[in-house]
C-alpha cells in the first residue's frame, strides 16, 4: 500500500467517528478560517482535503445562496458523511467530490478561495499540490491552510508514542511537522509561486473531561493507524497502562489537550 492509499484507508475507517465533541476543535477552526478570509457572497471556494465538509460548509454560510463551494478528499466515506451533512444543512451550493489534492482537475483560475484544514501536511509532494493549487486559483485568488505547531497534542502524544515503543511500535515523525513553523509554512508558499504570505497562530486547545475523551480522539483521527499497528493480544494492555499516564495530567479543570494552530495565507499574483 502506497502512503496515499494508507492515509486513505485510515480515514476511511474513522470517518463514522470523525465528528465527535472531543475533536471540536475541527469545526473551531473551521470558524477561525472564516476569520481570516474574507469570503464574500458570489465567490467560488474549492476546500481541499475537506473530510467530514466542516470548512466547506462554514464557507457556503458566507456566499448565502450565491457562488459555489467544491469540496474533494481522497476518502469515499469522509465524504459520504459530509454529503449526509450537507443535506440536513440544507446547503444547496456545495459538491463533494473524491479528488486527489495533489492533482486538481479542475480548469486553471476558477477559484476566488482556496481552503484546506490540516489536509496539506498529509500530501505527499506538497510542492506539486500547491502548484496544482496556484494554478486553479483566479489570479489575485487567496489560499488559507492550517496546520499543527510543534505543542500541539502535547504532552499527550508524546506518552502515547512511548507507550507505543513499549511494543515496539515505533511511529514516524509526525507529517504535521512538516508545516509547523512560521517561516517553513511562508517558505513553501513563495517557493510555489504564491505572494504576501502571512501566518497567524490560534490556541484551539480544551479540557478534556476524563481519559476516555483523549481515548475518542485517538481511536477517530489520524492516531488511529498507529494504534492499529499493535498487535490485538496487546491493545488492552496497552490502553491500560496509556491511561495510567495520561490520567496523572488530569486537573481540576480536566486534562489540557494543546491545539496550537497556525493559519497561513497568501496571494496568488495578479
Ligand atoms: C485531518 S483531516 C482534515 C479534514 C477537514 N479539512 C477538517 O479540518 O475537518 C485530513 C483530510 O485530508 C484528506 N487527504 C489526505 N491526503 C489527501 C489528498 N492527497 N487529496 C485529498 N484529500 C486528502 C484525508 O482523507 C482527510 O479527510
Amino acid at each position: 500500500m502506497d502512503e496515499k492509499q494508507a492515509i486513505t484507508s485510515i480515514f476511511n475507517l474513522v470517518a463514522s467517528k470523525y465528528d465527535n465533541p472531543s475533536l471540536r476543535f475541527f469545526p473551531a477552526c473551521a470558524d477561525k478560517m472564516m476569520e481570516h478570509i474574507n469570503i464574500k457572497p458570489g465567490n467560488q471556494v474549492l476546500d481541499i482535503a475537506t473530510g467530514t465538509g466542516v470548512v466547506a460548509m462554514a464557507a457556503a454560510q458566507c456566499l448565502g445562496n450565491k457562488g459555489q463551494v467544491d469540496a474533494i478528499d481522497l476518502s469515499e466515506n469522509m465524504l459520504q458523511s459530509a454529503q449526509s451533512k450537507l443535506q440536513d444543512a440544507g446547503f444547496e451550493n456545495v459538491k463533494f467530490q473524491v479528488m486527489d489534492a495533489e492533482n486538481l482537475e479542475f480548469d486553471s483560475d476558477s477559484f476566488d478561495v482556496i481552503t484546506c484544514s490540516y489536509g496539506l501536511f498529509f500530501i505527499p509532494d506538497m510542492s506539486a499540490a500547491l502548484k496544482s493549487w496556484l494554478r486553479v486559483l483566479k489570479p489575485g485568488g487567496k489560499l488559507i491552510f492550517s496546520s499543527f505547531a510543534p505543542s500541539a497534542f502535547q504532552p499527550l502524544s508524546d506518552i502515547f508514542i512511548k507507550n507505543l515503543a513499549e511494543y515496539d511500535v515505533i511511529p514516524p515523525t509526525p507529517r504535521w511537522l512538516k508545516l509547523a513553523e512560521e517561516d517553513l509554512c511562508k517558505q513553501i508558499l513563495l517557493d510555489n509561486g504564491f505572494v504576501n504570505p502571512q501566518v497567524i497562530k490560534s490556541q484551539l486547545g480544551y479540557n478534556l473531561d476524563e481519559f476516555s475523551h483523549w481515548w475518542e480522539a485517538v481511536q477517530s483521527a489520524g492516531y488511529r493507524g498507529l494504534y492499529e499497528q499493535l498487535p490485538e493480544e496487546h491493545r488492552a494492555k496497552f490502553k491500560e497502562n496509556h491511561q495510567r499516564e495520561i490520567d496523572k495530567l488530569k486537573t481540576s479543570d480536566g486534562i489540557w489537550m494543546d491545539v496550537q494552530t497556525l493559519f497561513s495565507t497568501a496571494i496568488k499574483p495578479k
